[in-house]
């Protein structure tokens, strides 16, 4: 299977996938990598492993409709069967979504639907909740509020700073990453309103 994953940074989620798709078994393997910005570690990984990369700067384009119409079109060149989001910190718009709104999931670092947006950790460890984790789902056109495909958690340790929860929860996500993309692809998926169905 045909992977096509997004970053807009460190790319350690993308790395884990990488590192998988070594072994012909795993059954996928990541085709192209693209990104809204340059100079990001994501893409020297990338480019590390011989995958092609592209980026789309929404600043480049007159319109964020004339973004989402260029980033749908160079994603849909590398032919995905699946597009993950890995620390892509871009809201996909509506033309994206109807190409590939079917196969298109994000990993988030928090429980959701607590904790959504981009600082997961941080507001997990303000509430004070015991257990934090990471969660992958299909996405949709809210923020975050996609069919839930999996979960991992973590505790919250009492003298946690955002950086060791961040850490830990990062390590448990990253398993599931490979994981449950491993499955999808191996084993295909239906989507049923919320529910999400591996066979
Ligand atoms: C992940 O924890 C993801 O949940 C969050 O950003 C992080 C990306 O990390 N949205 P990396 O770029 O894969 O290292």
């Amino acid at each position: 299977a045909r992977l096509v994953v997004l970053v807009s940074g460190s790319g350690s989620n993308l790395q884990a996938l990488l590192d998988a798709a070594t072994d012909p078994a795993y059954g996928a393997r990541v085709v192209a990598v693209g990104a809204d910005r340059d100079g990001i570690a994501g893409l020297d990984r990338a480019a590390a492993a011989g995958v092609p990369t592209f980026v789309d700067a929404v600043k480049a384009y007159p319109s964020r409709e004339d973004w989402d119409a260029a980033l749908t079109a160079h994603v849909a060149e590398h032919k995905p069967d699946l597009v993950i989001s890995a620390g892509f910190l871009k809201l996909v718009g509506p033309e994206f979504l109807a190409a590939f709104g079917d196969r298109y999931i994000n990993t988030h670092n928090a429980l959701l639907p607590g904790f959504p947006g981009i600082h997961g950790p941080r507001d997990a460890l303000a509430y004070g909740v015991k257990i934090a984790g990471a969660t992958l789902f299909f996405v949709d056109s809210g923020v975050d509020t996609g069919p839930i495909i999996a979960q991992v958690s973590v505790p919250v340790l009492d003298d946690d700073t955002e950086e060791t929860l961040t850490e830990r929860i990062k390590e448990a996500e990253r398993r599931q990453l490979v994981e449950q993309v491993g499955r999808l692809v191996r084993e295909g998926w239906t989507i049923t309103g919320r529910k999400v169905t591996i066979p």
